[in-house]
């Protein structure tokens, strides 16, 4: 069973319960990982205050980068190990893994050359005083991590919190948490002292209520469903904490008439399937200019059925969905689409010989969907997309933006004023104009609106979410 990581140690659960792990490739037991509870948060609140009151508080940004960085170096060293951990545990591709433990080595770099760079102001002021805003850490800060990228969201949210001098206890998803408790080795030969970085595994009705309620938070990080997003916040209200969220998406594709379908259609069918659709950023509607309907979605539609779902190690497509219940609900959404009589466009293919107990699903692409179907509003978290046509671009703006949600938008359109009129007007906190995602781009801030979240991570904006400013007034007459 692996342990919890607390102050520098590995350290079981003080309830000494367990909680079973599933293989999503072949639906086998596969381990135990300790079941974590509040009395275990406690411990790793109270270790990381300790951190910060110590060495870690008082050292200068250039060290504390200096130690960023080593770390990041270090996740590039272990990389065939970490992606291997981060393929068996989500069951996503050891091609994609790879690419999240970059990312994650990346994370590091950046905020660990960033984290001496960040600078308080001057402010002119009544004659006989001078003013400085100055930037200081929160203080510990809690995140609750989801399954779907864990090494990804690691670093997304820790890196800055640690550049700015926050000390952290992180409860990274029950469904996946082995990347974080390796990580946390590495990071600690690498130089990050004991209690900086403390990590509790457990369900989240426990160990994560028990973080989000803790009164020793100074700030709280979340990305997960919209439904606990609203329960971390009300616990964390109770404490005037403040909270960074990312709730998800129903990221619309806004495909034009004078679209160019030659370098639209692998990107529009890569930006819902990729990580099999478990993807907060999805871009899970696909809306079409609707004198072109028709052709756009044979193309797409084409390129679908030879998306291949398969084994990690097997470079495919899709890789299986990351637990036996999501795997249940992908699957109930797909069904319930097929009995309310959506046409099913396209689908894609299951590899031969999958283990039987494995979770695969098959990619499916429906359309027209009617504007007010389920599968038009509501995140499915799958490889599923949604085709639906538009008239114009009013048409297209209200369709995008006419959803609860509101975290990522493309554009495809070769018209350059079009091309600026919609980034004003779509609603969210990326958009993207003929591309999608860029590749991660760990440099570009982040985050939605509405029932999407808000704070912004990534780029140096996510430098301010996890810091605090004071203002230092001084009469000199
Ligand atoms: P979830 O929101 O329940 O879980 C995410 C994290 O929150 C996990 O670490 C979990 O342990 C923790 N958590 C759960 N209940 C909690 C509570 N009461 N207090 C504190 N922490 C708690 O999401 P779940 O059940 O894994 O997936 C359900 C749906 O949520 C997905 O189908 C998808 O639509 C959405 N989701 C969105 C993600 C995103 O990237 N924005 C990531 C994961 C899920
Ligand atoms: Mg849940």
């Amino acid at each position: 069973m692996s342990s919890l990581f607390i102050d520098g140690q590995q350290c079981p659960a003080s309830g000494g319960q367990s909680i079973v792990v599933h293989s999503p490739v072949t639906g086998e037991v596969i381990g135990e990982i300790a079941r974590g509870q509040a009395q275990d948060i406690d411990l790793a609140v109270n270790a990381a205050r300790r951190a910060l009151n110590g060495r870690w508080g008082q050292q200068s940004a250039t060290d504390r980068g200096r130690v960023l960085v080593r770390i990041g170096e270090a996740v590039l060293r272990h990389i065939d190990e970490l992606a291997d951990i981060e393929a068996r545990d989500t069951g996503k591709p050891l091609t994609l893994a790879r690419k999240d433990i970059e990312a994650l080595a990346r994370y590091f770099e950046f905020y660990g050359g960033a984290c001496d760079k960040v600078h308080g102001e001057v402010i002119p002021y009544l004659p006989g005083y001078s003013v400085n805003v100055v930037r200081e850490p929160c203080g510990v800060v809690g995140h609750i991590i989801p399954w779907n990228y864990p090494a990804q969201m690691l670093g997304r949210t820790l890196a800055p919190a640690l550049a700015m001098g926050n000390t952290s206890v992180l409860k990274p998803a029950e469904e996946a948490c082995l990347t974080s408790l390796r990580f946390a080795q590495i990071a600690t030969e690498a130089g990050l002292p004991a209690g900086v970085l403390n990590i509790v595994t457990g369900f989240g009705r426990e160990a994560g209520a028990a973080l989000a309620a803790h009164p020793g938070i100074n700030l709280m990080t979340f990305t997960g469903s919209p439904a606990v997003g609203v329960a971390i916040q009300t616990a964390t209200a109770a404490n005037h904490v403040k909270c960074v969220l990312e709730l998800g998406g129903k990221s619309p594709q806004v495909v034009f008439a004078d679209a160019d379908l030659d370098k639209a259609v692998p990107v529009i069918v890569g930006a819902i399937i990729q990580n099999a659709g478990q993807t907060c950023s999805a871009g899970s509607r696909l809306l079409i200019q609707r004198e072109v309907f028709d052709q756009v979605i044979e193309r797409v539609a084409a390129r679908f059925r030879e998306i291949r779902v398969g084994l990690p190690s097997s470079a495919p497509d899709c890789g299986p969905i990351i637990t036996q219940a999501q795997f249940l609900r992908v699957n109930q959404f797909i069904q319930e689409c097929k009995d309310s009589g959506l046409p099913v466009l396209a689908e894609g293919i299951l590899d031969d010989n999958l283990p039987a107990g494995g979770y695969y699903v098959r990619p499916t692409l429906f359309g027209p969907v009617p504007r007010t179907h389920k599968l038009a509003q509501e995140e499915v978290f799958g490889p599923v997309l949604a085709a639906l046509p538009f008239d114009d671009e009013d048409d297209a703006v209200a369709l995008a933006n006419g959803t609860d949600y509101g975290l990522v938008c493309a554009v495809w359109t070769e018209n350059g004023a079009r091309q600026h009129r919609l980034a004003k007007r779509l609603e969210g906190g990326q958009v993207f104009i003929n591309c999608y995602g860029a590749g991660g781009g760990v440099e570009l801030p982040f985050g939605g609106v509405r029932k999407s979240g808000h704070g912004r991570e990534k780029g140096l904006l996510a430098l301010e979410e996890f810091s605090i400013t004071k203002t230092i007034v001084f009469h000199h007459g």
